[in-house]
């Protein structure tokens, strides 16, 4: 069995982060979102992963290499262009032979592994098994529609009038088959070639198609809430330890990662919260659920439920909250007159100013 990783796409939910880097590699508890995703497959039992990539190729390349850190054995699948799910399946067509392959979407997140339903679909051999779970708004993902017996009948990508609460979790376990129902797609109203259509394929000619609903966590992390909102979670299990220098004038609360390296001096530090090496934190009150990567300065501000990219320095502002700081950024004050906002924003920012 091979593992096909999608870490190609668009990431238009997720500028301007996704203009200069990879939505794979945005860190939750300062390690990449796809880190998680390969680790889970290797655990799985899996060693060989085609991972499909884009634009963002070398830097994907950079972050996971042949895949041996890992333990995985990795093979890059170029795409021109994010065509969608099903296209990625198309062009791994001859990496992935005969194989039976679980596809996983790089920016998923998942709790618990995939391990269960691997094992579950060795035993049972469908031609597909797709997971399920309730979703408040199923508007914005692949929605399923069962029949009294529990198996899916329909699927619909992004539906205005949803059937059910059921949205496609992002892991999906294929036999060969799928590349038959792949090669008669159309690309839909979106211009994708959809795997919910794919799927439909495979239903309507007959195939086995099986699903299970996970009460398990499971978050597409392709916008900023709910990149916060794993990163929430994944810290919430971090065990607490120093191995950076804290002052004595500083307070650590609860689990604190202070890794080697990081610096904290007369600031208050209440977990979970993770400090990466080559930071500094001075004068400062770092809030729980906060993740503040390598090498990032956070001086005489305020900052909790946020996460911090590498080198990004926070000097003199008063609280941030809810928010995803971008590589190298610098947050300051303004000068105190004219009482102005003064924005250097890149492409497609967000910001909330509180007035
Ligand atoms: P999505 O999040 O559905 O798509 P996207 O990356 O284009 O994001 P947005 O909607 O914000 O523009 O993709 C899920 C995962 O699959 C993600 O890791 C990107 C990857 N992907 C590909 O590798 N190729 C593709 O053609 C598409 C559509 C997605």
């Amino acid at each position: 069995m091979k593992a096909l990783v999608l870490a190609g796409g668009a990431g238009s939910r997720l500028r301007p982060i996704t203009h200069t880097s990879a939505k794979q590699l945005v860190p939750v508890a300062n390690k990449p979102v796809l880190f998680y995703g390969l680790e889970a497959i290797r655990d799985a039992g899996i060693r060989e992963v085609g991972i499909v990539v884009g634009d963002t190729e070398a830097e994907i390349r950079g972050a996971v290499g042949d895949g041996s850190a890992f333990g995985l054995d990795v093979t890059y699948l170029r795409q021109d262009a994010p065509r969608g799910l099903a296209h990625a399946v198309l062009i791994a067509r001859e990496y992935l032979g005969g194989d039976d392959f679980v596809m996983y979407l790089g920016d998923n997140f998942i709790v618990g592994g995939i391990d269960g339903l691997v094992d579950r679909f060795r035993a049972d051999r469908p031609q597909a098994q797709i997971m399920l779970t309730h979703v408040s708004d199923p508007r914005a993902f692949g929605v399923a529609e069962l029949d009294g017996a529990g198996r899916v009948v329909a699927l619909e990508e992004k539906p205005e009038f949803p059937k059910s609460d059921l949205a496609l979790v992002g892991v999906y376990l294929f036999s060969a088959a799928v590349h038959e129902a792949v090669a008669e797609l159309k690309p839909s109203a979106r211009g994708e070639l959809e795997i919910t259509d794919a799927i439909q394929w495979l239903i309507d000619h007959g195939h086995r198609v099986e699903s299970t609903v996970i009460t398990g966590y499971w978050k597409d992390t392709g916008n900023v809430t709910d990149m916060l909102e794993v990163n929430r979670l994944v810290l919430e299990g971090v065990e607490p330890h120093v191995e950076g220098e804290v002052d004595g004038a500083s307070e650590l609360i609860g689990r604190v990662v202070v890794e080697a390296g990081a610096r904290v001096a007369g600031s208050r530090v209440v977990g979970p919260v993770i400090v990466g090496a080559g930071s500094v934190v001075r004068d400062s009150y770092v809030g729980p659920f906060t993740s503040i990567d390598r090498d990032c300065a956070v001086l005489d501000s305020e900052i909790e439920y946020s996460i911090v990219l590498r080198g990004a320095s926070i000097d003199g502002v008063g609280r941030i909250e809810c928010s995803l700081i971008g590589r190298e950024a610098e947050v300051t004050p303004a000068p105190r007159v004219p009482k102005a906002h003064r924005l250097v924003l890149g492409d497609h920012s967000k910001v909330q100013i509180s007035k």
